[in-house]
């Protein structure tokens, strides 16, 4: 019954969710992404805490044997991610300035990652939530990134002067990506809470832009993933026409949009919670569906049980037995209608 699509009007059409080797009950993931889910991504595998805890040293183990699940069960794989302020390895908070981050550290790493995990990868998040929380409509690239309020302050010289004066450990980091990179493959700013026309979405797009005219990578091997973890009772979540929109406006610049991390709570499946659920669901892979330049979407976590959120917040389109749910079917029927 669950079968999706996999291509779109002639375009690969990537729909998929998280899988980690440790993940309990292996046997359903394999099943369920044989029917199912048909792309993967490294839910913890592919982070820098894992990918290089000494400095230098690359450990891709975990990142590549996801992607062996993925290849072993003809899905396809995508990375996440190549930069981000979490879930960072111990030695990184080190007493470094931001030249040697720039210049040695961050692009030792992205190279190390993405010539490891090799051409075939659909896409990388090469930054991850750099963007602040706290921006407003007009802030600059530098502004937005800026606002974020977690960024180490770089001790090197004991001024503690703070890691961002300027863009250029992002620069570093697509101009590494794109050289080491698949041909095919498209480098990405993720984010949360983004999406409709806020003035976080026109920080990312800003940022999209800005990454382009310093990098001069080209338009269409660049992407924005929307994270879209979403709770139903905080309504952070957009309409399709909201979506659609944002997703013209990247179009019209020829840069590529998707889904990446996308969950629901709802807090009880109740039934009246989990057809809600379903229909903001249906929202969101139609949106992305009907968009020329939407081909990639990632169900963060691929069922209850195992979800960053827990259990109880029933966020996922499969339940704790492995059933699946409302969304679930809802989305299977969009993308064998489409
Ligand atoms: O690997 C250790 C293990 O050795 C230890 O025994 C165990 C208990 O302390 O912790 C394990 O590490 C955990 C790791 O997941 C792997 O399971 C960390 O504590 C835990 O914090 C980490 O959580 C992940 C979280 O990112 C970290 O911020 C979640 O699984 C993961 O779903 C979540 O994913 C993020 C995306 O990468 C970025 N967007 C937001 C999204 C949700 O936070």
């Amino acid at each position: 019954i669950l079968q999706n699509v996999s291509t779109k009007k002639g375009q690969a059409f990537h729909f998929g969710s998280t899988y980690d080797t440790y993940d309990a009950d292996q046997a359903w993931f394999t099943t369920t992404f044989q029917t199912f889910y048909k792309h993967v991504v490294s839910e913890n595998g592919c982070k820098w805490d894992a990918t290089e805890p000494t400095q230098g040293v690359s450990d891709l183990t975990e990142c590549l044997a996801t992607q062996s699940f993925a290849t072993s069960n003809g899905n396809t794989f995508r990375g996440h991610n190549t930069f981000w302020h979490e879930q960072t390895p111990t030695w990184l908070p080190g007493s470094f300035t931001a030249s040697q981050l720039t210049g040695t550290i961050i692009p030792q790493h992205v190279q190390q990652e993405i010539q490891g995990l090799g051409s075939s990868v659909t896409s990388w998040d090469v930054v991850n939530e750099v963007v602040g929380d706290g921006v407003s409509n007009g802030m600059t690239p530098l502004q937005c990134v800026q606002n974020k309020g977690d960024w180490p302050t770089v001790t090197a010289d004991g001024s503690g002067q703070p890691l961002v004066t300027d863009l250029s450990f992002i620069y570093a980091a697509f101009n590494t990506a794109f050289t080491y990179a698949g041909a095919s493959t498209r480098l990405a700013v993720n984010d949360y809470n983004t999406g409709g026309q806020d003035a976080k979405t026109a920080c990312v797009i800003s940022l999209i832009q800005n990454i382009q005219e310093n990098t001069n990578i080209p338009y269409d091997r660049l992407a924005i993933g929307f994270q879209s973890h979403l709770m139903a009772s905080a309504g952070n979540f957009y309409t399709k026409q909201e979506l659609a929109t944002t997703f013209s406006t990247l179009a019209a610049l020829g840069v590529n949009a998707m889904i990446t991390e996308m969950d629901i709570e709802i807090n009880s499946d109740n039934n009246a919670n989990l057809r809600y659920q379903a229909a903001i669901w249906g929202d969101y892979i139609d949106a992305c569906l009907y968009a020329s330049n939407c081909n990639e979407f990632i169900n963060w976590d691929p069922r209850d049980d195992l979800s960053w959120r827990g259990t109880a917040a029933a966020a996922t389109l499969f339940d704790s037995n492995g059933n699946p749910k409302p969304a679930a079917y809802e989305v299977a029927a969009r993308l064998q209608n489409y």
